[in-house]
């Protein structure tokens, strides 16, 4: 680990991967001219990284608009939050919630609407950021007796980590993010996993979701990279689809302790695959 001891994610994220960073961070070449992060989620990998150039991107606007505020003007981010944190109740999380659903949504600023994802993600039932078809948050409020809705530490040290580095922050599709890359580049891709059984398919976080046939996309992406030379490592589920379609690169396989599993008696350690090209 580099640089700051703050700087770790701000938000919990389905898939974070705060747990695993010993077994995936030695394996990222620190040396890289451009650190590639094209599913950003939570962020747990760059900022225990902390690259000095990086690309991250997410399909998420929602979370793309929260770092780039945090970028650009965490002051009225930090006031907003603290709003938020003397009004918060279950009533009000649920008024607050609804926002997406309105069509005054539209009008909200983009510090409002960073405060308020920041303000669910702390509050909601287990930091869960899920979205129903029509992209509409629909967790239920957590209950917390002391949620760290105002995380200024934190808060503070992301933004200087951005505004001290050249960080390009990019919002679409992952292939976007794969476009143009140095040779000496690395690439560490974190997709939605490949369901293992039908009870653990959590593929919710966007609302197109990740089926089969954008694995084996991304397998090809994979290829392109390699025929490259560029570098990468992909975490992802230890199940036979993904096997089969990595069976030409290397497989590591690593222990994740996972508790998103609705199905308590599921939740514990699984095994995880980290697949890379040398
Ligand atoms: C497994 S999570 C990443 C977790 C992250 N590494 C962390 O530590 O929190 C996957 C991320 O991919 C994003 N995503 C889903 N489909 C995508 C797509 N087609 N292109 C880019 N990002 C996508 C989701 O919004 C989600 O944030």
């Amino acid at each position: 680990m580099a640089g700051n001891l703050l700087l770790s994610p701000m938000l919990k994220w389905v898939g974070g991967k705060r747990q695993l960073l010993s077994d995936i961070v030695p394996m990222i070449d620190d040396k890289c001219s451009t650190y590639v992060e094209p599913f950003i989620g939570g962020g747990a990998v760059l900022f225990n990284m902390q690259p000095k150039k990086a690309i991250i991107n997410d399909y998420n606007t929602e979370l793309i608009n929260v770092y780039k505020t945090v970028r650009d003007n965490l002051d009225d981010l930090l006031d907003e939050l603290k709003i938020h944190e003397e009004k918060n109740s279950s009533d009000y999380y649920y008024e607050v919630r609804a926002l997406d659903r309105e069509a005054k949504f539209k009008k909200m600023s983009d510090v409002e609407k960073a405060a308020r994802i920041i303000y669910l993600n702390k509050t909601c039932y287990n930091g869960l950021y899920r979205v129903n078809s029509a992209g509409q948050f629909n967790s239920p409020y957590g209950r917390y007796k002391n949620p760290n809705i105002v995380n200024e530490a934190v808060l503070r040290a992301i933004s200087k980590y951005f505004n001290d580095n050249e960080v390009q922050m990019l919002n679409g599709d992952y292939k976007e993010a794969l476009k143009n890359l140095d040779k000496s580049s690395f690439v560490y891709l974190d997709p939605p996993y490949m369901p293992i059984s039908a009870s653990s398919s959590f593929t919710g976080y966007t609302e197109g979701g990740f089926g089969y046939n954008r694995q084996v996309e991304l397998k090809e992406e994979c290829d392109k990279l390699s025929k490259q030379g560029i570098r990468f490592v992909q975490s992802n589920s230890d199940c036979e689809e993904i096997r089969e379609l990595y069976k030409d690169y290397i497989i590591k396989t690593v222990k994740a302790k996972r508790s998103i599993n609705s199905v308590a008696k599921k939740r514990g350690e699984i095994n995880e695959v980290l697949i890379y090209n040398e």
